[in-house]
């Protein structure tokens, strides 16, 4: 078994917060072991739920159209949440949910080791740019020990707002020449020096 199915299996038997007694399924992500490219969203919702896969609702749906205007398969990337465990009735994260599932998103990408780690939404966003408003910084990739982090919002944004399904596909669009340019991006900004990936 490989270092990342056999990391999906112990997320699969977490009980390490009280979400644990809520869910159907854990959540941990899917993809390539490989993945230049790891999307991180925000936490399984009611349709994650059932299938123990992430984004497989209707923003899921928009994902996988956004993937394949760069001409990528699902399974050529990998896509995971910070949170691997439905809150009830969708709730928000509680911050103490977030800091106890940090260990299992950190592990996945010690083994995965992407090139580029994309942030769908707030919660991945605050991970990486703390202090920082999406509508500032989308589409602007940062390098973050030598990996290039890139802000996106969040495909279910698209779905509440209309006007936001251009700008993310816009976004998505610059993902390949981004990868491709990837070692000539700016320099870390200072307030980033102090962050670490995992
Ligand atoms: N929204 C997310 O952030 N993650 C999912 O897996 C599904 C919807």
């Amino acid at each position: 078994m490989s270092a990342l199915a056999h990391l999906c299996e112990e997320i699969a038997a977490c009980r390490d917060c009280e979400l644990a007694k809520y869910r159907t399924n854990v959540v941990p992500g899917e993809g390539a072991e490989d993945a230049d490219l790891l999307f991180i969203g925000e936490a399984p919702g009611w349709h994650e739920d059932q299938q123990g896969r992430p984004f497989v609702g209707p923003a899921g749906q928009f994902l996988d159209e956004l993937l394949a205007s760069i001409d990528l398969r699902r399974e050529e990337a990998y896509i995971a949440n910070v949170i691997k465990c439905r809150p009830p009735q969708n709730r928000e994260p509680l911050p103490a949910e977030i800091e106890t599932c940090r260990k299992w998103l950190d592990r996945q990408i010690e083994i995965i080791r992407p090139r580029m780690i994309v942030t769908l939404g707030r919660y991945s966003l605050a991970r990486y740019f703390p202090s920082e408003s999406i509508s500032r910084i989308h589409g602007r990739p940062r390098r973050l020990q030598g990996v290039i982090c890139y802000p996106m919002y969040h495909p279910a944004a698209a779905l509440h707002q209309g006007s936001l399904r251009p700008i993310i596909q816009t976004d998505m669009l610059r993902i390949p020449q981004i990868l491709a340019q990837g070692t000539e991006l700016p320099p870390e900004p200072v307030e980033s020096q102090q962050l670490s990936l995992f």
